[in-house]
């Protein structure tokens, strides 16, 4: 857009916004407001009230951020993401919306010193395989987001992790459509549980961050079902989200935020999805995508127009939308006010508890650090006098964040920040950013009697000095990830393997503590002690790392993506469109279809470094007694005991291995569970039913073959403990 369009277009704002003022909250007294009624039947008796102007104000809104050229900030608005005014004379609030995926952002530090509590990355948090700290933290983000006046979270990433290089794999929940689709929905639970708004995003299959825009996301109807779409409905049944964000890249051709198949068809059609759909910012390119079922041009400026202000309303009076789809888009948005509370004397800004909300921090790290290996009994570090080298990773400092729409400017502040430039809007974001938790001070302060010294790694040779003069080594390697951009390749970047060599070369009593925002190779895997992957562990990682590595907690975390042995196992040996020059479509074609991380593994007999559900711990668990129930769908129960000598907590898995003698690998269920030593429980799970079936495009419907289906109970995707079969019956569930 040429910047006298976005004047004229701020121009626009401030008017209608004056308007709006002038009206003074003289708030009309309707029939929307009586609280007995649905919020469908509040929302259409409010809509009925609605003039076109302001009608078209509820569907369209800017940025409010200060970039060059963009419109001043409306008055009313929170500098943050987005906004959308409200309509005073109605008593309709602003929309106020933040983004929120892993606590509340301040992008561009625009409300300067606004800091909020930064959460684990989504990884770090799938890790956890703890639905309950989905729910906590998800309401703890929303506390601090109401207290500072926003009332919409951009949050609930659940896209799959298809490529592992994916820059934004991070935000997101792995590779499982149950588990993403569970932990989301249980995050946006939590946030509406405050009379907040939440989106899921980004619908569907954005990827890839490598030239989004004109990404064609190509996949079949069934295997997007199966998968993607799969998580996404799990996610929206649990936890009802206010608002779907349709994403930048096509979907089989069309985009999208204009796509009338899986806007019209798909969500509101089979799934009866009875929210908005509102644009990724700057993801519109045309007013009839109202059409196909976008009802909300959000961060207008970053579109080429603004397709959903003055153009809608042309359309609108030419016949080419029909008045009963106008409003139907406002009604929709509405209807997630009514239904969040906002019309119904909400309660005042909540009294934020920061340090309620750290803990939260720190449970879910504690939770979501991975121990990928200790072959040779190296963790827990022994409380003695020995010599401790820590290596590299800013661990003097901090620990790593990912960076994006999603980057939190933490409580406690960051340590270190170095900006990596670049052109274009998101040049603003990219910034490798540390929270203040320091892993060397924790370790310090947790063994008072060790002698421990930092080398920053920078020098390999003087690494490795300092690691031949220490008994052990505790190395940090960073992988940077950040929205708009994927990784190159999997191996870490800026030359920390040949670091790592040295080090273990020089001293094997290694221990390798991964941050980074995905699978990375690790060439080295078999000349290190031992290997934790630490993901971003939010601003309490510091803590969090040091207590696993000391055996104040047990680490529990199970990989919510396989950590694959070479890139080539994955079906695109590049990143698609990698070497494209913007604005050139390209496919990227899912051929993998449902068999998503692990399930291709398993089809193609591939062997990766460290399978989807591996995490270790240092306590044993004995799996028995199982029970395997057909039917309707699947019961399995067993029992789980801690064999140890350490309290701990598992996260045993069911997965459907077959049915009717077809090899199969799915994820059917899961539990977090915490045991004492020689404590043991018995684990429940019902299969959601979808889980056993095929999606069939023909007969528009999910189909269950029936026949005998075989069930495995593992550690992780490749270590099976238990098995069993029942019959299940044929049966078809709707779409
Ligand atoms: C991201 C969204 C985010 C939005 C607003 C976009 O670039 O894709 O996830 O919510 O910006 O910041």
């Amino acid at each position: 857009m040429k910047v006298h369009q976005l004047f004229k277009a701020a121009l626009a704002t401030s008017l209608c916004l004056t308007a709006f003022a002038g009206g003074a909250m003289a708030q009309a007294k309707g029939a929307w407001q009586n609280t007995s009624l649905s919020p469908d039947e509040r929302a259409r008796l409010l809509d009925a009230e609605l003039t076109l102007d302001e009608r078209i104000s509820l569907l369209h809104g800017p940025m409010p951020l200060p970039f060059p050229g963009s419109p001043p900030i409306p008055e009313g608005a929170i500098p943050g993401a987005g906004y959308i005014p409200g309509v005073p004379r109605l008593g309709i609030p602003a929309l106020k919306e933040t983004d929120a995926s892993l606590g509340v952002t301040n992008p561009m530090n625009v409300r300067p010193g606004d800091t909020a509590t930064a959460l684990p990355s989504g990884l770090a948090l799938a890790s956890t395989f703890n639905p309950k700290l989905s729910y906590d933290g998800g309401a703890a983000i929303a506390k601090e987001a109401a207290s500072k006046g926003f009332n919409v979270l951009l949050a609930g990433g659940a896209n799959l992790a298809r490529d592992p290089r994916n820059g934004r794999n991070f935000e997101y929940l792995g590779e499982d459509p149950l588990l993403a689709g569970i932990l989301a929905g249980e995050s946006i639970r939590g946030i509406q549980s405050q009379n907040i708004i939440s989106t899921v995003k980004h619908f569907s299959l954005n990827g890839q961050e490598t030239n989004r825009h004109w990404a064609n996301s190509v996949i079949d109807e069934a295997a997007h079902r199966e998968s993607d779409l799969l998580a996404f409905q799990i996610a929206i049944e649990r936890g009802q989200p206010g608002s779907v964000m349709c994403a930048y890249n096509l979907v089989n051709g069309a985009y999208s935020c204009g796509n009338d198949h899986l806007l019209n068809k798909v969500l509101k059609g089979d799934w009866g999805y009875k929210g908005w759909v509102m644009s990724d910012w700057g993801a519109v390119r045309a007013t009839d995508f109202a059409l196909k079922g976008l009802d909300q041009q959000s961060g207008q400026q970053l579109d080429e127009k603004i397709w959903f202000g003055d153009l809608l309303k042309e359309a609108a009076a030419a016949g080419t939308i029909p008045a009963e789809r106008l409003s139907d888009m406002s009604r929709r948005i509405l209807r997630s006010m009514f239904a969040a509370g906002f019309f119904d004397g909400k309660p005042g800004k909540p009294v934020v508890d920061l340090d309620a909300h750290a803990a939260i921090a720190k449970q879910v790290a504690d939770e979501g650090i991975v121990l990928l290996a200790n072959d040779k009994g190296l963790l827990p570090l022994a409380a003695g006098s020995q010599k401790i080298a820590v290596i590299g990773g800013f661990a003097d400092q901090g620990v790593l964040s990912g960076a994006g729409s999603s980057q939190v400017t933490s409580v406690g502040g960051n340590p270190v920040v170095i900006p990596v430039g670049g052109e274009g809007m998101l040049a603003a974001f990219l910034r490798q950013a540390y929270h203040n938790s320091s892993p060397l001070k924790a370790l310090k302060e947790r063994l008072p009697n060790a002698t421990i010294r930092f080398n920053d790694g920078r020098y390999p040779a003087a690494a490795a000095a300092l690691a031949r003069q220490s008994d052990i080594v505790i190395l940090f390697a960073n992988q940077w990830m950040s929205e708009g951009m994927d990784a190159y390749d999997l191996k870490l970047p800026q030359g920390q393997d040949a670091l790592i060599e040295a080090v273990a070369e020089a001293n094997p009593n290694a221990v390798i503590v991964l941050q980074t925002g995905g699978p990375v190779l690790m060439p080295w895997k078999d000349k290190v002690g031992a290997i934790v992957s630490a993901w971003y562990s939010g601003q309490k990682g510091g803590e969090a790392i040091a207590d696993i590595l000391v055996g104040k907690t047990n680490p529990s975390g199970r990989l919510p993506l396989t950590f694959p042995a070479s890139a080539d196992q994955y079906p695109h040996p590049e990143v698609p469109g990698w070497n494209l020059p913007e604005k050139q479509q390209f496919d990227v074609v899912y051929e993998e279809g449902s068999d998503v991380g692990y399930r291709r593994f398993a089809a193609k007999g591939m062997k990766p470094l460290f399978p989807f559900g591996h995490g270790l711990s240092y306590t044993t668990f004995a799996y028995d007694k199982l029970k395997v129930k057909g039917g309707e769908t699947l019961e399995v129960s067993f029992q789980v005991t801690n064999t140890g000598k350490l309290q701990g907590k598992d996260a045993p898995q069911i997965y459907l291995a077959g049915a009717n003698g077809q090899k199969l690998q799915r994820l059917i269920g899961f539990e977090k569970i915490d045991l004492k030593p020689g404590e043991r429980r018995t684990v429940t799970i019902k299969a959601d039913p979808r889980l056993l079936a095929r999606f069939d495009e023909q007969g528009h419907q999910w189909r269950i073959d029936g026949g005998d289906y075989d069930v495995v109970v593992g550690r992780s995707a490749t270590m099976t403990v238990l098995s069993g079969k029942a019959r299940v019956s044929q049966r078809t569930l709707k779409p």
